[in-house]
């Protein structure tokens, strides 16, 4: 089985102790490709250099709404050269998060606005992040130019992932999709096809089923992309070749 993890935080701290072995593990697991997500300036930087260090990373850049302490004009700027590295596929992750309150929506708004104009600009798909504002999201993409990218774990409506599906977007499922509690994200995996989903870790975080709050990483893929199959009645063979290509179009095809 061949696996494309779209969304991974492999520079997180939790990796310290093991990062080279377990990076060096994965393809061996069928994890033949990961994109490693910036949530601000460091973190795009550390992306980059773990995508400069293994064939198989790539790297995306970006202030993630929960890290905007550190944003500015300038900041964006140190981005927009940092995007035009080989190695970086996408803008990510930005996006809007009500649910965390330390910085207002207005603030967020401004920010991933800013970003999606980037993005626009230097013709890279965007990976959005987008809690308890899930309309202003959609409204505030809707009303940018760019219609590529991915809608990462996404906790919305069956009926808001088929209007992103419309527009040209893909939706990210993760190991929520193998909770019990999951009905809703069930009945988005039954509404979209297979065509526009990609799979990701979001790892440390988000541990699937049987392993669900244990540190995550790419090879507990296999149980997200098992769920998958399930629900579309197809092989897990066909849901990792399909993702796998799937990413494969919004990462690297033509913009
Ligand atoms: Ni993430």
């Amino acid at each position: 089985m061949m696996i494309f993890d779209s969304h991974a935080h492999y520079d997180d701290a939790q990796f310290d102790t093991d990062r080279e072995a377990l990076l060096a593990s994965l393809p061996l697991k069928g994890v033949k490709k990961i994109v490693n997500i910036g949530c601000d300036l460091p973190s795009s930087q550390r992306s980059i250099t773990l995508a400069k260090q293994y064939d198989n990373i790539y790297a995306a850049v970006g202030f993630h709404p929960e890290n905007l302490s550190d944003v500015s004009e300038e900041a964006l700027e140190e981005i927009r050269l940092l995007s035009r590295h080989p190695k970086v596929c996408a803008i990510g992750e930005i996006g809007l998060d009500y649910y965390y309150d330390e910085f207002a929506p207005e603030v967020q708004r401004h920010w991933f606005q800013k970003q999606l104009q980037l993005a626009w600009e230097e013709q890279k798909p965007i990976i959005v992040h987008s809690r308890e504002a899930a309309q202003d999201t959609f409204d505030l993409i809707a009303q940018s130019k760019v219609r590529h990218g991915v809608i990462h774990c996404f906790s919305s409506s069956a009926q808001m992932a088929k209007e992103y599906v419309k527009m040209g977007f893909y939706i990210g499922i993760g190991g929520v999709i193998t909770y019990k509690n999951a009905k809703k994200l069930v009945e988005v995996v039954q509404e979209i096809p297979l065509e526009r989903i990609l799979i990701e870790t979001d790892c440390p975080y988000m541990a699937p089923v049987p392993n669900r709050g244990k540190r995550n990483d790419s090879s507990n893929l296999v149980y997200v992309v098992e769920k998958i199959a399930q629900i579309k009645g197809v092989s897990p063979e066909e849901v990792a070749a399909k993702t796998f290509q799937n990413a494969e179009n919004m990462y690297f095809g033509k913009f």
